[in-house]
């Protein structure tokens, strides 16, 4: 089993989309998924069209009350992709995780057991944009960490000091097993894509070849609560996120 997660703490910098259809992707090529949703917002379950109210047991469960993960996941109309969704109640337990010992390893508890029972073949992780304890419990479960990045100065600068809290999260672990992915990535803005490209270069190694392009129907996929396969006039976005999906895969080492 793989695990990846999507993280950023600028927000709307297309993780969540990208973990619906990645997870998607891989899902049709029969790799067994999981997306753990881990932040409190909660979009992935309505994004792929799953119900998810306040009281419904949700990934807090998990943090709080050490619920087994398999016992929270919902079942998504894509076959071999399930959710293990979040919910409002989520930011309360993040609140309460400040002043816990050992406050970065509680999904790792409940990891153990998804390892143990191999009915995954990958596990998704979509983090919050932040930089605390929910963020911390992402990076210290994944093998890989993707960090989609929008192609504007202020998300760059930003960029840098998330792969400090990357790297200080897991004590230097994740070597080069972390990877910048342009997302949102407008294709008629030649020249600041150039400056981007440019500002970039001391990253040159770790950015994705392929880019996520901002389409709208992406955006109306989403709105609609299924991925962009099968989506009406989803088909440029679709093959942009089979091309993606396969890099993935390379970068990734998922079978
Ligand atoms: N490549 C894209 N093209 C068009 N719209 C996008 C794209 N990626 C994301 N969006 C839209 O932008 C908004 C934020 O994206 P989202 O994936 O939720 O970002 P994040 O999870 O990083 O906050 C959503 O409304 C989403 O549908
Ligand atoms: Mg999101």
């Amino acid at each position: 089993m793989v695990t990846v997660c999507l993280a950023n703490h600028k927000g709307g910098t297309g993780k969540t989309s990208i973990c619906i259809n990645m997870g998607t992707y891989f899902a049709k090529k029969k790799v067994r998924t999981l997306i753990i949703d881990m932040d409190p917002q909660g979009h992935v379950a309505p994004g792929l069209g799953i119900d998810i109210a306040y009281n419904d047991r949700s990934i807090a469960d998990v943090l709080a009350n050490q619920e087994e993960i398999a016992a929270i996941v919902a079942n998504s109309s894509i076959k071999g992709l399930d959710v293990a969704p979040s919910n409002i109640r989520l930011s309360l337990v993040n609140e309460t995780l400040y002043n816990t010992f050992k406050r970065e390893r509680r999904l790792m508890k409940a990891m153990e057991k998804v390892y143990n029972d191999k009915t995954y073949d990958l596990v998704i992780i979509d983090c919050p944009p932040s930089l605390g304890p929910l963020v911390e419990n992402s990076l210290m479960v994944t093998d890989y960490c993707l960090i989609p990045c929008e192609p504007s100065s202020r998300s760059i600068d930003g960029l840098a000091d998330f792969i400090i809290k990357l790297k200080d999260v897991r004590d230097g672990e994740l070597d080069d097993r972390w990877h910048i992915i342009l997302s949102r990535v407008k294709k008629s803005a030649r020249l600041t894509n150039e400056v981007i490209d440019n500002k970039l270069s001391e990253y040159k190694n770790r950015i994705f070849k392929t880019k996520i392009y901002e389409r709208e129907t992406i955006n109306q996929a989403q709105i609609a609560g299924i991925p962009v396969f099968g989506f009406p006039r989803g088909q440029l976005a679709s093959e942009n996120f089979s091309k993606f999906g396969k890099e993935v895969a390379s970068r990734c080492q998922i079978k």
